[in-house]
């Protein structure tokens, strides 16, 4: 269902906030993006064309794209205003607090935040019941969920509003009704990480066996069957008498583990360094990283 075209503001023009503004385009809507950095906003419609050529889109929409300077006149009649600058508290709030003053009084101020509590976010917002996170997954043109978390002081009519704008764009947006760290995403998917470098270390397998048991496992099924159905498919019965031997041998460790803190030290962060849990050169990581796109846009023109 068609819904009524809203102005709506990004804030930030990076990886993220470029595809969410394309995102809002594609859904008919009038976009202002901002950035700081001058040369980032001017790449910014180009890599926004990217997007709809992708996704073999008609990019007339593109149009309704107006890259903005100046954050007040990005904000100015701003609706929705997504903010998705660095991961940083002390940047964010400086934003918001600039977002509390300049974007009218009933514009709902949502944060891509990964893991910041929002009522951190919005300490400095007079009327914090507008403030919401909306938390986008990468790339999010591909990746349709988004988690709209509710802090204890944001109103619920804001986040009914941003849900239905979010559906009215074709994500798929789920009530987070709790502040916490990590969201639902992020914890379920750091909950596994924590296990798979407990097996590592314990010399159980290596990364790469890490990766292939998950893919080729119940990683394979995990798009159409999650977790929670997947247990009643086989019975809670069962669920129960594997968990009960399962529990007591889990790690439960709540420090990070020192493989992936003496791996930082020595400068082997992945990809980017050719050294991670698992060795790369430049033709393998592009070669994931194409895998990637290409599983999710095909993905993504069936869900359509
Ligand atoms: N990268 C991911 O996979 C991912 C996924 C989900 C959520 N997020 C979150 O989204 C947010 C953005 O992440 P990203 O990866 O797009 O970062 P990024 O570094 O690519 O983009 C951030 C942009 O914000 C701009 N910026 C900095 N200060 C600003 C200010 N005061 N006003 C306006 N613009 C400013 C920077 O110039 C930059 O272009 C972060 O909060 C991040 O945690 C990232």
């Amino acid at each position: 269902m068609r819904q009524e075209k809203i102005h709506v503001t990004v804030i930030g023009a990076g990886l993220m906030g470029h595809a969410i503004a394309q995102v809002f385009l594609a859904g008919g809507h009038n976009v202002y993006l901002h950035d700081r950095n001058r040369e980032i906003l001017a790449d910014a419609p180009g890599k926004i064309r990217d997007i709809y050529n992708l996704l073999k889109q008609d990019p007339s929409t593109l149009i309704n794209l107006t890259c903005e300077e100046a954050l007040w006149d990005a904000v100015q009649n701003a609706e929705l205003v997504i903010e998705a600058g660095p991961e940083k508290l002390e940047i964010k709030q400086a934003i918001f607090a600039q977002l509390s003053e300049l974007a009218p009084d009933t514009a709902i101020l949502a944060t891509n935040t990964s893991a910041i509590p929002i009522h951190e976010v919005s300490a400095k917002v007079v009327n914090r019941s507008r403030v919401v996170g909306t938390h986008f997954w990468n790339p999010p043109h591909l990746v349709r969920l988004v988690e709209v978390v509710q802090s204890d002081k944001t109103a619920l009519s804001t986040v009914q509003r941003t849900i239905s704008l979010l559906e009215g764009v074709a994500m798929k947006p789920v009530h987070v009704k709790h502040d916490i760290p990590g969201f639902i995403g992020n914890r379920l998917q750091h909950a596994m990480k924590r296990e798979a470098i407990a097996l590592v270390s314990a010399g159980v397998c290596d990364a790469e066996t890490i990766d292939t048991v998950v893919k080729h496992s119940f990683g394979s099924r995990l798009a159409i069957l999650g977790p929670m159905e997947q247990s009643d498919l086989v019975g809670l019965n069962l669920t129960l008498d594997i968990l009960t031997v399962l529990f007591p041998t889990l790690d439960n460790s709540t420090e990070p583990p020192p493989l992936l803190v003496d791996k930082v030290k020595r400068g082997e962060t992945g990809m980017a360094t050719g050294k991670g849990f698992r060795d790369w050169t430049k033709e393998s990581a592009e070669q994931v990283k194409n895998r990637m796109r290409d599983y999710l846009t095909k993905q993504s023109s069936r869900e359509v």
